[in-house]
């Protein structure tokens, strides 16, 4: 038997076991189930009726959707290590547990990321007991590189309250899962509880909005309270009473991968038919090409387009901006400008110590555990003031940095490395790096929140992504320096601005990182760097 035909077996077995909170109870014959859903199908404004354009009002209609996106689901789904858990795992609590990792790591970060994550963690931490008993500072270490460390910080404190409040059980409904779990929000808790547990309920989250925006031609701006819940109205009608995990799997795999953002392949579609959008192009291409034979519109202009709703002038869901023929079904969903990212650009400094076997060490910081990337460990740094002199802001970090090792460093020390740009979803963050390469092998940290890791060390900490491209850069550079000065040429570096000044800190104690071949590149580590979180 494949895993996918199992899950069908399970839903099999699990039928009549599952309360669905916003749909009916348990489960009862398909035919009045969609009779039961299309009444949730309410306007939000009572005022105001609105058509049936935006819904689906034919109980046959939805049948055959559900159908059509299944069987395609069926034959076309990536197997995925959470769906294949919810599958196989008989442990209600396991299941539930897994499937809960997953959506908290997917929210951000895409599917191909996510399965090594995944499958590492449920091999360190198989049960909520067990992440129960992990520290933060493990849970950063294993989140390292998939960014919005927040979410896995509350994963941790969940599966604690599971363990001290709930007697180890996870929650069993979508409502308990909203309430009892902290990060866990109207979409996580609907597609924790549809695919683990069967729970009756649509799932609206990024690709949902897409589909069913194109599906019903919601061209209103897909982050007003209008279209949300007009859409999860639409979810709740679409979703399958007997597979809605799987229902609500398709439709994200849908999504992700027929329906995308951009170059969606509607001919692939398994629910072409019902798409207002695709319709609305090929009458709209039909239309033009009339035009250009020559020929007459049938339909006179003063009647509206029967692909067009007929409230369209003053309905919540359509869109407020014309059509525009050369986006095709990209016309929906329609969102908000974006405000951009504000630009911080941050002193960062690598400090480099030759440790007690020979070995590089570097000096890290540990930032607080509130806030932006807490707890993680980072190089010593300083967010740079447009206002004050850079002299005067090394010599800031410089004495930051001192403090920490107990030692007078000073800021001709600091040696320029180059540039690094970390894109955050609401900072441009640019770190301008320095290192210092000091030779003393004694210098101690004297601060809680700094230690010295070597190499290997650094590998397996709890570091953002944006640390990593600075070792790259760093690597780089180093690798630079000792290449030109086995060539005998004179050093360089790659950087500009400051570059102009860094004669004097060439000297003395400081040997920058150049006086390596003694080092593994920390490159392989960062192999899978990338512009993440
Ligand atoms: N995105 C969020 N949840 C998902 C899932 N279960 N499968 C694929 N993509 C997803």
């Amino acid at each position: 038997m494949r895993w996918f035909e199992m899950s069908r077996l399970r839903s099999a077995m699990t039928k009549g076991k599952r309360v669905g909170p916003e749909m009916v109870g348990t489960a009862t014959p398909k035919r009045k189930r969609s009779t039961t859903v299309v009444k949730e199908e309410k306007s939000t404004d009572p005022s105001s009726p609105r058509s049936t354009f935006h819904t689906f009002p034919d109980p046959a209609d939805v049948e055959r959707l559900r159908s059509q996106l299944l069987c395609w689901y069926d034959q076309e789904q990536r197997e995925l290590p959470w769906r294949t858990l919810a599958v196989t795992e008989s442990d209600l609590n396991i299941r539930t547990y897994a499937v809960w990792v997953s959506e908290i790591m997917l929210q951000q970060t895409q599917v191909a990321t996510v399965i090594n994550y995944h499958n590492k963690w449920m091999k360190r931490w198989p049960t909520v007991q067990d992440l129960a008993t992990a520290t933060l500072e493990e849970v950063n270490q294993m989140w390292a590189g998939l960014g919005y460390y927040s979410r896995g910080r509350r994963l941790h404190e969940g599966a604690q309250k599971v363990v001290s409040e709930l007697k180890g059980q996870m929650p069993r409904t979508v409502d308990s899962l909203l309430k009892q779990l902290p990060g866990v929000g109207r979409y996580t808790a609907a597609a924790v509880g549809s695919i683990a547990l069967g729970q009756v309920t649509g799932a609206v989250d990024g690709n949902l909005i897409r589909v069913l925006c194109r599906l019903r031609a919601v061209g209103a701006d897909s982050t007003s309270s209008a279209v949300t819940e007009a859409l999860w109205s639409l979810a709740n009608t679409l979703v399958d009473p007997e597979r809605p995990g799987d229902f609500n799997q398709a439709m994200m795999e849908l999504g992700a991968r027929v329906c995308t953002p951009k170059g969606p392949l509607c001919s692939r579609c398994p629910v072409q038919s019902h798409c207002h959008s695709y319709h609305k192009v090929h009458v709209k291409q039909e239309k033009n090409s009339r035009k250009l034979l020559g020929k007459q519109d049938r339909k006179p202009d003063s009647l509206p387009d029967i692909e067009d709703c007929a409230n369209s002038g003053t309905c919540p869901l359509c869109p407020s901006e014309p059509w525009d023929d050369a986006l095709g079904v990209q016309n929906f969903p329609r969102k908000p400008a974006k405000k951009p990212p504000r630009a911080e650009r941050t002193l960062t400094c690598v400090v480099i110590r030759h440790g007690e076997g020979g070995e590089d060490e570097f000096l890290l910081t540990q930032r607080p555990n509130k806030g932006l990337l807490a707890g993680l460990w980072e190089f010593p740094n300083l967010l740079l003031e447009e206002k004050s002199s850079d002299l005067k802001q090394r010599r800031a970090l410089c004495a930051q940095i001192s403090g920490k090792l107990g030692t007078h460093l000073t800021e001709n020390m600091f040696q320029y490395v180059g540039e690094v740009v970390h894109i955050f979803s609401h900072i441009h963050q640019t770190y301008v790096v320095h290192s210092v390469c000091l030779k003393d092998a004694d210098t101690h940290t004297h601060t809680e929140n700094a230690r010295w890791l070597s190499r290997s060390a650094l590998q397996e900490a709890a570091v953002s992504t944006g640390v990593k491209k600075i070792v790259k850069l760093y690597d780089s550079v180093d690798g630079q320096k000792e290449q030109n000065s086995k060539d005998g040429k004179r050093q360089r570096h790659t950087g500009t601005k400051n570059d102009k000044k860094p004669n004097s800190s060439r000297k003395a104690k400081v040997s920058s990182a150049t006086s390596g071949g003694r080092q593994l590149s920390l490159s392989s580590f960062l192999n899978k760097v990338k512009d993440e979180p």
